[in-house]
This record gives structure tokens, sequence and C-alpha cells, in this order.
């Protein structure tokens, strides 16, 4: 039967730190040029209807570096422009290719290519999550601590698609989050109600940065303005004034935290250049290892289907 991602709760706890182990694996390999070409003859489709740098490259370079071949679609090229249902979309493009990406709006959307694809479907970002970011975020977090036991992550910002990805990842590996959010920009409130009552209390949505820092062992933060809230930006910089990770929030944070942000970035507002570019945040490793991360995703889901 076909797998698809389109949230971290699709996986078990197990298939997550495999596919975890499995990426650290073939980030080795690639490292000592013995990366098994497990994606030869087979097509992978991008659907992106938002920009994209990171996801698009990433999924493309772990495409052809696993010796398979990537399609690159946005909306304006194909019939989605012209309102081609997306249960038609699904159905067209699994008689094509083994494995759609997809970058979109709603999460619905996603869902319904889901259900009609007979080939696996990769969430690429909707407004809802991101779980291939958070996914290789967890990597990152375990090569940087040595292991993912008894964490403590701290989310400050926007309640967003990251956001909510982060507490499904906490709610399938039991670690402690604490997101500190301004009133009225809190994740999704059912996701949270959930996840609250299913851990025991691990997973706190408060408002003060400085409580939500003092205990963490990664700071995390993302874009107060997502794709498609452009609108918005102006009435959002004051909003999140307070919730910007600086060198006076991370002073409030043990000495061993780390920074992690899922780029792009904008300077000076959800993270200063001092932070971002200093030795607490490795993130252009974090961001490299989308690229092992999705690697390992893809070889699983239709390369050697070995996890
Ligand atoms: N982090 C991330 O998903 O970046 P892109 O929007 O560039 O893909
Ligand atoms: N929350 C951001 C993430 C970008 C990678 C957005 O959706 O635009």
């Amino acid at each position: 039967m076909k797998r698809d991602l389109l949230t971290i709760l699709d996986l078990s706890t197990e298939e997550i730190l495999r596919l975890i182990d499995k990426a650290a694996k073939m980030k080795a390999e690639l490292a000592a040029g013995c990366l098994p070409k497990t994606l030869q003859d087979k097509i992978v489709g991008l659907v992106f209807l938002k920009p994209s740098t990171r996801t698009r490259i990433s999924f493309e370079s772990a495409v052809l570096r696993l010796g398979g071949r990537a399609i690159f679609m946005t909306g304006q090229d194909t019939q989605i422009s012209r309102h081609e249902p997306l249960a038609d979309m699904a159905r067209v493009l699994s008689r094509y290719i083994d494995a759609i990406v997809v970058r979109t709006f709603a999460h619905s959307d996603v869902e319904e290519l889901a259900r009609f694809a007979s080939v696996p479907v990769v969430n690429a970002l909707t407004d809802h999550s991101h779980p291939c970011q958070v996914l290789a975020d967890l990597l990152t977090i375990r090569e940087k601590r040595g292991s993912l036991k008894d964490l403590t992550v701290a989310w400050i910002g926007d309640g967003n698609n990251v956001a909510n990805s982060w507490i499904k990842a906490a709610v399938r590996l039991d670690f402690s989050l604490n997101l500190a959010c301004p009133a009225g920009y809190e994740p999704d409130s059912e996701l949270v109600g959930q996840a609250a009552r299913g851990t025991n209390g691990k997973i706190k949505v408060i408002t003060d940065p400085v409580e939500a820092v003092a205990s963490a062992d990664v700071l995390y933060t993302d874009v107060w303005a997502s794709m498609g809230q452009e609108e918005e930006a102006k009435v959002r910089l004051k909003a999140f004034k307070r919730y910007q990770i600086n060198g006076h929030l991370l002073s409030c944070a043990p000495p061993h935290a780390i920074v992690l942000h899922c780029l792009p970035a904008h300077r000076g507002e959800e993270i200063s250049s001092e932070v971002l570019e200093g030795p607490q945040a490795p993130v252009f490793d974090q961001a490299e290892n989308r690229l092992h991360l999705q690697m390992a995703l893809l070889d699983w889901l239709i390369g050697s289907k070995k996890l």
C-alpha cells in the first residue's frame, strides 16, 4: 500500500526515528561517494503553488542524487490555473510519475490529492503544516545535541504551519515544547488541545518568550508573516515586537542552547542578525539536512522501500 506524508502524525514514533537514522546514514554515504542510486527509473513530480528555495531544490537534488528525475510544475503552467479538479490531476499524474511532492495553501488540497493519487503524496508545506522541515530539524538537533532524549524546544513567535508540525513531532516523540506566541497568533487550538491532553502537559502555549526559553535546549523561530499573509505584515510587525530571538533572549536560555530557523529569515524581525550569524545558530547545517532527510524519505516511499 502506498504511504503519504501529509503531516508528522502520518508516521509512527518508530518510523520517525528510523527515518532520521536512515537520513544520517545516507548523509554519510553521500559524503563518502557511495550513495546507492535507489531512484533509478523513478520520476518525482513537484507541484509548487508557492515560492521555495530550500524545499524545491533539496527535493530536486535528492531525486537527482538518487539517480531519479524530477519534474517541477507551478500552478501557472498546469491546468490548476484553469481550475482542473485536484482529484483529476492526482489520477492523471499517478499514471506518469512515481510520487507527487506538493506545496500549496489549503491543507485540504494535499489531502484531496493524496486521496485520489495512487502514488505517494508528500506535503512540501501547506498553510497548516511543514512536516519535511521539522523531520529534518530533528536530525539537526540529534547531530548537534547527540540525542533527542529529554529535549525541550522553545518556539518563539507565530503559531504557524511550522509550529503545528513541531506540536505533532512533540506528540510522537514525547519531548517538551514551549510555544510563546502573542495573543491571537497561537497555533491551531484544536491541535494544541489534543496534544496537551495526550502528552501530560509537555506542550504549553504561553505568551512570555523568556519563560519559554528558560529551560530550552533549542530556540526556534520563523517569519512573522508567512506566505499568503503579506497583507497582514504591518499589523503583525507590531504584534510580534516582543518575540524576537536576540542576544538578550538567548542570554535567558541555558548556555548550551542552539537556535534554529527554517529560513528564509527576516533579520531584525523574528531574529537579530547577531544571533542568526552567531555560533549558536547552525541554520545552514539545518538547511542542508533537508536534502538528507528527503533522500531518506523518497528512498523509503518509492526507492528501496526500506526504513
Ligand atoms: N524552509 C523552507 O521550506 O524554505 P523554502 O520556502 O525556501 O522552501
Ligand atoms: N511559515 C513560513 C515557512 C516558510 C518556509 C511560510 O509558510 O511562509
